[in-house]
């Protein structure tokens, strides 16, 4: 007997084997990419009260998207003949590694203002629906109306996003009536892992598939100008600066407030002259801007001095910042000095909600306060007729900082 001679033959035979099961289950994979939704987030695209967008992902890339929406709160409705379908776009996205995913952008419009309505999406086949979810659109003359303000998520493994997801659902614990949430920048550290992404979306959907999340644009957002793994993400205004990436600088207004979310990555001469003439047309008694890196933050963006000139000719109230992973917010500023309450534009900087923490920076004149917790933090903001409330709290849902700003 050739005992080497067999023990050759049976490491060939459980090679062939092995092999044989890693194609096998390939193939089974690639055959049954999933066609359920993921990665469901709701925004605007045009007036919230009489429209929402909506964007998904699907790991089957070759099915066309969907959206049924009724009246009213009864999933039983989205069964019912005759219930109303939205189609979506749906395109393709090569998300590496040889794999494609399918992105499926949706807008519903002619809604009731005020009114609750019930939704889902998916391909229109059995078992290919998101859960149903409820949203309410924005009423006529509404008086008062809270949001939440959070940056920086950027997690990396699904750790990092569960306290991404525990934050929020602090945030909405004590905000639970909030509309809408602005999200200052640096969703993910990679945009180009989709996993990242995948976590985003799954640990804060029973709040972003029924209140919209409006994103600014960060450094791990845009990077080297290419944003398209973040702005694929998600269906906004199409109102933004001529030459600045499609879906990171736009404007829309709630309430008896003007919102401006501008990216500080790329094309900022084109925003300034954009931010103009947005803010020349705007109607609205508040002026609040979303931006990532901090104009007064701890630190100072140098590129986007010009901004913050436009920020006090207009009379610009609130700047909301990312991107120093610390606690900021300055005094009434205006031509770069402090000034009365009323007369300048307050900056702030609500730390994190993601695991990195910077240490904190050096204190500067215009800090009205300036810490570093290290601690996931997220801010409630009310405007009341003309009164603006603003609250910072921590995950643990401790206030940590409160100031008011009137009309
Ligand atoms: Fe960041």
């Amino acid at each position: 007997m050739n005992v080497s001679r067999d023990i050759y033959w049976i490491v060939f035979v459980c090679i062939l084997l092995i092999a044989g099961v890693v194609v096998i289950q390939w193939l089974q994979a690639d055959g049954k990419a999933s066609t359920i939704p993921k990665s469901l987030v709701t925004t605007w695209k045009e007036d919230p009260r009489t429209s929402r967008a909506f964007t998904w992902y699907t790991e089957d890339p070759t099915i066309q998207g969907i959206v049924q929406i009724a009246k009213g709160t009864d999933a039983a409705d989205l069964n019912a003949e005759g219930v109303s379908v939205w189609s979506a776009v749906s395109t393709v996205i090569d998300t590496g590694k040889g794999k494609q995913q399918g992105v499926h952008k949706a807008e519903v419009t002619g809604l009731e203002s005020g009114t609750e309505y019930i939704y889902r999406v998916g391909s229109g086949e059995a078992g290919g629906w998101s859960q149903p979810a409820i949203f309410k659109t924005e009423e006529d003359d509404i008086k008062s109306f809270t949001w939440i303000n959070v940056t920086d998520s950027q997690g990396e493994v699904e750790s990092d996003f569960d306290y991404w997801g525990k934050v929020l659902d602090q945030a909405f614990r004590i905000f639970p009536d909030s509309r809408f949430i602005v999200h200052n920048g640096d969703l993910t550290e990679e945009p180009e892992d989709e996993a990242g992404w995948d976590y985003f979306f799954n640990k804060a959907e029973k709040w972003v598939s029924r209140i919209p999340l409006l994103p600014v644009t960060g450094n791990h957002d845009e990077i080297n100008e290419d944003a398209d793994r973040f702005t694929s993400h998600f269906n906004l205004p199409n109102n933004g600066a001529k030459d600045s990436n499609p879906g990171t600088t736009y404007s829309i207004d709630y309430g008896n407030a003007h919102f401006v979310f501008l990216n500080t990555e790329s094309n900022i001469k084109g925003q300034k002259k954009w931010l103009r003439e947005d803010l020349k047309k705007n109607t609205k008694e508040w002026t609040i801007v979303a931006i990532h890196r901090p104009a007064y933050g701890g630190n100072s963006y140098e590129k986007i001095e010009d901004w913050v000139k436009v920020f006090d000719e207009f009379g610009v109230d609130l700047v909301l910042q990312g991107h120093n992973h610390e606690y900021s917010r300055s005094f009434p500023l205006k031509n770069g000095k402090i000034v009365n309450e009323g007369q300048g534009t307050v900056y702030v900087t609500t730390n994190t909600t993601g695991p990195k923490f910077n240490e904190k920076k050096s204190d500067q004149f215009y800090q009205a306060m300036h810490f570093q917790n290290n601690k996931g933090m997220f801010a409630g903001i009310t405007i009341q007729g003309g009164m603006l409330t603003y609250q910072a709290y921590d995950v643990e849902g401790q206030k940590l900082d409160e100031f008011t700003l009137e009309h």
